[in-house]
């Protein structure tokens, strides 16, 4: 009797985890599939919404489409394009070509804003991506906006969307230690005396070990980077302004920094490769003075509300204890500390707006519907309390999180990356609640329109790609993925 009542328990049981397998998750303040926990902001678990449609995406009263005013614009709706680097510029010059001119009008949208892919602001602070292997055998390089010429490409590019009644801003990056000393031979640059790289706040280089077990599938070992000398960090922020007032003069609406993801700036803010002794090491403040002084320069180029940043607090899972968010082995003692000071600082700034990644974006593979990122909870929400300015939000949100945070004042806009590569016209298609093509991993980088400008528009023949109901998204979540964008 005691055996039957136990063997009915464990079914029971059983019935009762597949059962919770496949309920909504809420990723928003937890993961959990029924979510009743208040927790850590003041603000309500957003189960207390479930039944307004939230939750379930079926809301289209909506607030993706509340108007905002970013910066000097006012964006019709909330649904960001977020910056991807595709590696499709031309290979000679670094500029951006007429594929890319379509790729990014097809994206525009009537008071909508894209944000560029990263655009490299030197020969120093440019990487080749030769570890994709399509970009080995198709070729393509990432954009750089340092000479007219590229400046004139860009401005094409800007003309298309604008035409288009869309808005877009330039991202800025320098890579530091992630670019790589081959670049000496591109004819581009070999005759000329551009600073190479790499270079980073200290000679630590990116370690093998966090290669491997990131994943980068380098084809060679990194080489380790040349500390820049507190004289040359003058010429690196003259190098930041330089490209900003290309982007002025191509007629972007702004720029937004990346000091985000492992590249330059993050290996300045972030400890583990800091260990600088000058004035841009050792304290929080220090390590976070090159941000300062680059948004500072920024802004006195370009004026009010012309000037983003975008920022990658990586968090410690309350959980297990581990850092999520480190990219390129870049990573700190005390990441809240120096997050919470980072993003505070920026309050001293008319930006247009501050984007925080979330630590979530994950999933090698093609089935969004089993992608466990997408269930996350948010993280950056206590960030939230320190920033005064428009707060955008970006990484593995699915169009009823995204809804969701933005209802409960999280965020005030999000950027969309994945399901902006597959769906060029993606604000019609979430106004309306119409199903996503799915995005295809193999094409994100190198030349060519295969996976780039070929995705279906509204009512268009799906070719080879296939669509996802959006409520579908990240609700299968048995599989495991490796983190890795
Ligand atoms: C192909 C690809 C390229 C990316 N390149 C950049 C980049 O150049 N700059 C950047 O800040 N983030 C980059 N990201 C990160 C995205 O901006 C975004 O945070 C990420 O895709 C997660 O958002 P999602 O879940 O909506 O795709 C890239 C992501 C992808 C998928």
């Amino acid at each position: 009797m005691l055996l039957l009542g136990l063997l009915n328990c464990v079914v029971a049981r059983k019935g009762f985890l597949q059962m919770r397998q496949n309920l909504p998750r809420c990723g928003i303040c937890c993961s959990r599939p029924v979510c009743r926990k208040r927790q850590r902001s003041s603000r309500k678990c957003c189960v207390m919404q479930a039944g307004t449609g939230i939750l379930d995406g079926t809301t289209v009263s909506d607030a993706f489409f509340t108007p905002l005013k970013v910066g000097t614009l006012t964006l019709a709706h909330r649904i960001v394009m977020a910056p991807m680097t595709r590696i499709r510029a031309d290979e000679a010059t670094f500029a951006p070509d007429d594929l890319t001119a379509l790729y990014y009008e097809q994206r525009a949208s009537e008071g909508g804003l894209l944000i560029t892919e990263a655009v490299h602001i030197s020969p120093e602070a440019t990487p080749i991506w030769t570890i994709y292997q399509r970009v080995t055998e198709k070729g393509g390089q990432v954009p750089g906006l340092w000479t007219t010429q590229q400046m004139l490409a860009w401005r094409k590019v800007v003309q298309r969307v604008h035409a288009k009644g869309g808005r877009i801003f330039c991202q800025l990056l320098h890579t530091g230690r992630v670019a790589q000393p081959d670049i000496a031979l591109h004819p581009f640059v070999k005759d000329t005396d551009a600073p190479l790289p790499p270079v980073s706040s200290s000679n630590r280089g990116i370690d093998a070990s966090d290669e491997q077990g990131n994943q980068y599938n380098w084809d060679k070992p990194s080489s380790p980077p040349r500390a820049l000398a507190t004289h040359e960090v003058a010429r690196v922020i003259g190098d930041y302004v330089h490209a900003a007032r290309l982007a002025h003069q191509a007629g972007f609406d702004g720029v937004e920094l990346h000091a985000a993801h492992g590249y330059l700036i993050e290996q300045f803010l972030n400890d583990g490769v800091n260990d600088r002794t000058d004035a841009y090491g050792g304290t929080v403040a220090n390590r976070c003075r090159l941000l300062k002084e680059i948004v500072a320069a920024l802004v006195a180029e370009l004026g009010d509300g012309r000037v983003s940043v975008r920022l990658s607090p990586t968090h410690i899972d309350p959980e297990t204890g581990q850092s999520r968010q480190t990219y390129f082995g870049v990573g700190d003692s005390a990441p809240e500390v120096l997050y919470a000071h980072a993003v505070e600082a920026m309050n001293a700034y008319p930006l247009a707006y501050l984007m925080l990644t979330e630590p979530r974006v994950g999933g090698l593979s093609d089935a969004p519907e089993q992608e466990r990122a997408y269930a996350y909870p948010v993280a950056n929400a206590d960030y939230r309390e320190m920033y005064d300015g428009v707060l955008i939000g970006a990484g593995g949100f699915t169009p009823a999180t995204a809804r969701a945070a933005i209802s409960m004042g999280i965020y005030d806009a999000i950027a969309f990356g994945r399901w902006f590569i597959s769906n060029p016209d993606l604000p019609a298609r979430l106004k309306a609640g119409i199903d996503l093509t799915v995005y295809e991993r193999a094409t994100f980088y190198g030349a060519g329109s295969e996976g780039y400008t070929d995705y279906p528009t509204l009512n268009a023949p799906l070719g080879r790609y296939r669509q996802v109901a959006q409520h579908d998204i990240g609700v299968r979540l048995p599989g495991t993925q490796k983190d890795n964008i």
